[in-house]
């Protein structure tokens, strides 16, 4: 079992509009709605591939049924931890050409009973999981080191965590040594302080963060796909896609595969090969989030892994 802790769930609203115009009033041509944040995107790609998973996160009342049919739907188990306010819902307004404007709420500040309802459902996970995932942005009313705690919970009980996060919860989580962290060229060059666009200095980054105690760093590169090390040394893979639809959600399906890849001891290059496979079907398909199984079984031979 892998349980994945990414609370913060939300409501993605995808409109269809003409031409936006400041001040104009705009109908919606089409709408969709999706459940969304990090969480939903890891937990029903790794649902898909084929393992047991659990997701917790948030859950308000107006859209409990609706996020956990998705996801029963896709495989996964999703534990919500109700909440008295809202969840945060992102807006993304689409014109003609393609060009999309989002609009994220702030999301709903926890109460203390929230929080510790919330906490309480990860040590629950814990538990029986092989592999904890910690993915995507704090609630409102957590602090930093949040990530960096719980990590150190599930090392107490002798499990292995995989870290998604940015700015200082990231930095934190890095402190306390989880098995991996995936930063992206944006979540790299604010922890190590220079900028971090290109394999050179993605293989820098992840030297550094294994000498900073994280046993098997990735740094993902969007198109330049990713960098990572462990004790048997570095490798780079990349698959380059002439077809990319929406490339929001690569990373979250990208650790969906390393997550499955490490869960079936693959060794790194297998599991990049997997990994990468997994952010390429998903930037290939319109969806965000999701990656599906046959199209990364058929990307996958095209992935190309090198040592460096
Ligand atoms: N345009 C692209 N072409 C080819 N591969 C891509 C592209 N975008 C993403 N990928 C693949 O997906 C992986 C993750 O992408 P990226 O580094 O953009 O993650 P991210 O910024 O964390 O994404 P998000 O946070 O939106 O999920 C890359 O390492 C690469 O393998
Ligand atoms: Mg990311």
């Amino acid at each position: 079992m892998i349980t994945v802790a990414g609370f913060n769930t939300a409501i993605d609203r995808f409109i269809q509009v003409d031409a936006l115009t400041p001040g104009e009033v705009h109908r919606v041509r089409e709408e969709k709605i999706y459940p969304g944040g990090k969480g939903v995107h890891v937990a029903q790609t790794i649902a898909e591939l084929g393992e047991r998973v659990r997701l917790i996160g948030l859950v308000d009342q107006a859209h409990e049924a609706f996020i956990t049919r998705q996801l029963n739907a896709r495989g996964a188990l999703f534990h919500g931890v109700a909440i008295e306010g809202q969840l945060r819902q992102c807006l993304a307004l689409q014109e003609p050409d393609g060009r999309i404007t989002e609009i994220l709420a702030q999301g709903p500040q926890l109460n203390p009973i929230e929080q510790d309802a919330l906490l309480r459902e990860f040590g629950r996970g814990v538990e029986d999981s092989e592999l904890m995932i910690l993915s995507g942005s704090l609630p409102r009313g957590f602090a930093d080191s949040l990530y960096a705690g719980l990590v150190e919970y599930a090392h107490g009980l002798g499990k292995r965590c995989l870290v998604d996060a940015s700015g200082e919860a990231l930095r934190h989580a890095v402190d306390a040594k989880p098995l991996l962290v995936k930063p992206n060229r944006d979540e790299i060059s604010r922890l190590v302080g220079y900028p971090v666009i290109d394999l050179h200095a993605a293989e820098k980054a992840v030297t550094a963060l294994r000498e900073r105690g994280v046993t098997m760093p990735v740094v993902s590169l969007g198109e330049q796909g990713a960098v990572a090390a462990d004790e048997t040394g570095m490798w780079h893979a990349q698959l380059a896609s002439t077809q990319v639809r929406n490339a929001v959600g690569s990373g979250d399906c990208f650790l969906a595969g390393m997550a499955v890849a490490i869960l079936r001891k693959l060794p790194l290059d297998e599991a990049l090969r997997l990994a990468v496979a997994c952010g390429v079907a998903n930037a290939e398909s319109e969806e965000t989030g999701f990656a599906k199984r046959g199209h990364v079984d058929a990307l996958l031979p095209r992935v190309t892994v090198r040592r460096l």
